[in-house]
């Protein structure tokens, strides 16, 4: 028997909790392993943790980031009759509270011309997940087969689903055990579960929206950078252009967090995009800049903006949505009738600050972990969760609040849960007496030169 043969997952743990090299090799039989389930899901956690302890070198992200790619198809877009040089693109984000922007981007930026193949991922530790928030959406099939999704994508410009069984299966597997096993945070972990996905889609270009601060994975802009400049160079050297935004995830995006609640949001952001909360409006607009003008459709960013802009004001982008849920299988009046579809849960409880002042500092992730006990995220990779809980009217940091002015609405299955979810949520709060001023939401780009 040659050396080669020999694999022992064990071993390959052993030598990464050592800190020592791991071959390409190994790293694909591992993969491997995660694929056909021949590995475990204590040695995939394990796994997992060793290279939250000790990192990986730039070769060895490379190579796990290619091989969760291989674990299952690879489209090539030519084969479902797009031309080569067809304007693919995709934006990808690395996590927060609140975060709904794929579902008006994807619109958007197919309203513009470009073709949108979306693959989102559910939700991750304290964060939720488009694919879970789409499934808010009664009847949407969000896991529909390769030609479908193609089919979707070419008809009406964009398609939001998660991985199917087919695309990039290791990751799926990978990014469900660490969910529950505090081994998110990492660098070149994250790196790999999100391109593994996105070169899966045959992109020809990507947008990341790398976020920092008390609701992201990376607290500190210096860690968000490093993530950033990680993904824009792996992309790279996998063919695929990409620009990261960094941008602020110090408190919850938009007014709600939650699945039936945020798809809410979208609606009323499409079609009501004036009324729509401003932090929300500047990102989405960014990213969509940045996608319209890497797929080469607009020569330079402010025009490539612009067209974005028109196209959420004029109400392109809201029927762009609208026929995607129906051909996805939702329901055909989604956006006439949100209200219908969309049900949020019985108890409401309003949650008011400790003490009035100015919101000036949230802990974005003990809020987002407050929606996990309502039973809007998983404790186990198996878990169900509520589409009807979650939160609304979340005020932005500046707002004063008082007796009178909540800082938010929890929408909960019963009064104790929601008075636990209130109580978790007035402790993530601070006030203070001074003028607090918003923080601006993107605050740098970076792109394939690796420049700030
Ligand atoms: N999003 C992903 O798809 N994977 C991660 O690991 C983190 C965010």
């Amino acid at each position: 028997m040659s050396n080669e043969s020999i694999f022992l997952p064990q071993e390959f743990i052993r030598r990464k909790r050592d800190g020592l090299d791991l071959s390409v090799s190994d790293i694909n039989r591992f993969v491997a392993g995660i694929t056909d389930s021949s590995v475990t899901d204590a040695q995939i956690s394990s796994f997992a943790m060793a290279v939250f302890f000790n990192g990986m070198s730039a070769d060895e992200g490379a190579a796990l980031t290619l091989a969760m790619r291989s674990s299952g198809d690879v489209i090539n877009w030519c084969d479902h009759g797009f031309d080569a040089d067809a304007p693919i693109t995709d934006k990808h984000s690395t996590g927060g509270v609140g975060d709904k922007v794929s579902i008006m981007l994807a619109p958007i930026v197919a309203a513009c011309g470009a073709y949108v193949p979306m693959v989102s991922g559910r939700g991750l530790g304290h964060t939720g997940g488009t694919l879970d928030k789409l499934q808010a959406i009664p009847d949407y099939d969000a896991l529909p087969d390769i030609e479908t999704f193609a089919a979707t994508v070419k008809d009406v410009g964009c398609s939001i689903i998660g991985q199917t069984g087919s695309l990039a299966p290791a990751d799926r597997k990978f990014y469900s055990i660490r969910d529950v096993t505090a081994t998110v945070e990492s660098v070149p972990l994250i790196t790999a579960s999100i391109l593994s996905k996105k070169l899966a889609a045959g992109l020809g270009s990507l947008v990341m929206d790398v976020k920092f601060g008390s609701g992201a994975f990376m607290n500190d802009i210096n860690e968000a950078r490093e993530l950033a400049e990680n993904i824009v160079r792996v992309a790279g050297t996998a063919g695929v252009p990409t620009t990261a935004l960094l941008t602020d995830m110090n408190q919850v995006l938009g007014r709600t967090a939650g699945h039936a609640v945020e798809m809410l949001e979208v609606v009323d952001f499409l079609t009501s995009p004036s009324d729509a909360e401003p932090r929300l409006v500047q990102v989405t607009l960014a990213l969509a800049g940045h996608m319209l003008l890497l797929s080469g459709l607009y020569g330079d960013f402010t025009s490539a903006f612009n067209a974005a802009k028109n196209a959420l004001d004029d109400g392109r982008a809201a029927s762009v949505f609208a026929k995607m849920v129906a051909v996805q299988g939702g329901p055909r009046d989604l956006i006439e009738k949100p209200h219908d579809y969309l049900k949020l849960a019985g108890e409401s409880l309003p949650v008011f600050a400790n003490g009035s002042g100015n919101l000036s500092q949230t802990d974005t992730r003990a809020i987002g972990n407050a929606i996990i006990i309502l039973g809007g995220g998983r404790t186990n990779p198996n878990d169900k969760i509520d589409m009807a809980v979650g939160l609304s009217a979340v005020q932005p940091v500046g707002t004063n609040l008082d007796a009178h002015t909540p800082f938010c609405m929890v929408h909960a299955r019963d009064a104790d849960t929601a008075k636990a979810a209130a109580l978790m949520i007035q402790n993530a709060l601070t006030t203070s007496q001074e003028t607090v001023s918003p923080t601006p939401i993107t605050v740098e780009t970076i792109q394939a030169d690796g420049k700030g």
